[in-house]
């Protein structure tokens, strides 16, 4: 499914996500006490359903006034989030739960060479690449916006690291890349950072 639609999607277009759930089987405490970093996974492709349920657990919006899942510094949003897969990259637009294709084909194997060769961001089927735009927190807190930013990524981590593990999914954290290469292979704006890649799969 997520194979045959993300693929035929084509550069620049948009593609609107299925609806999240918001009552799961699992509970919050059986999600943290299971979730473990999963560096192993199997080739079976994630749905468009499960790869929706991520990024709304990530920064969907939860309020008419658009404020999202995760916190946020004086609600300011400096955080963007990209899925790197087989069939290109996705940018995740909020409002209206979306997807943009920004670029086609396989990139994993290059993002992978960026994170110091950590194979497994090959085989996964999904990267989840956090960036951020500093100057939309620091506009309004100065020098200490920068570790806001930093906290707030680790906020939208954990949503997906907990959703992965309620949808029956493993996922690692990786802090180890070459912030110029993955800005570079994404096709950053000059005033976006990398922070985070999280990949998420089915753990073999
Ligand atoms: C900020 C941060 C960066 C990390 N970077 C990497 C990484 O680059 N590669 C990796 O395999 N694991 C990475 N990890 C995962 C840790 O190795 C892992 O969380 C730790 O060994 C504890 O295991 P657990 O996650 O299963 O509880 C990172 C974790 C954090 C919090």
């Amino acid at each position: 499914m997520i194979i045959f639609l993300l693929f035929v999607l084509s550069k620049g277009g948009i593609m609107e996500l299925p609806q999240p759930v918001q009552i799961g089987e699992v509970s919050v405490e059986e999600c943290i006490a299971k979730r473990r970093s999963v560096r192993a996974y199997s080739s079976k492709p994630l749905t468009l359903k499960e790869l929706s349920q991520l990024l709304w657990a990530a920064q969907g919006i939860t309020d008419p006034k658009g404020l999202r899942t995760a916190p946020s510094a004086g609600a300011t949003y400096p955080l963007e989030i990209r899925a790197v897969t087989r069939e290109g990259i996705f940018h995740y637009i909020p409002e209206g739960h979306k997807l943009i294709k920004e670029q086609s084909g396989d990139l994993r194997p290059k993002l992978a060479r960026a994170a110091s060769g950590q194979s497994f961001i090959k085989e996964v089927p999904c990267n989840f690449v956090i960036s951020c735009v500093y100057e939309r927190t620091t506009m309004r807190y100065k020098e200490r916006g920068i570790r806001y930013v930093h906290i707030e990524a680790g906020h939208v981590a954990e949503n997906i690291h907990l959703q992965a593990v309620a949808l029956g999914l493993g996922s690692v954290p990786v802090g180890a890349f070459w912030d110029s290469e993955v800005k570079e292979l994404l096709n950053l704006p000059k005033n976006e950072e990398p922070i985070y890649i999280i990949p998420v799969g089915h753990p073999k």
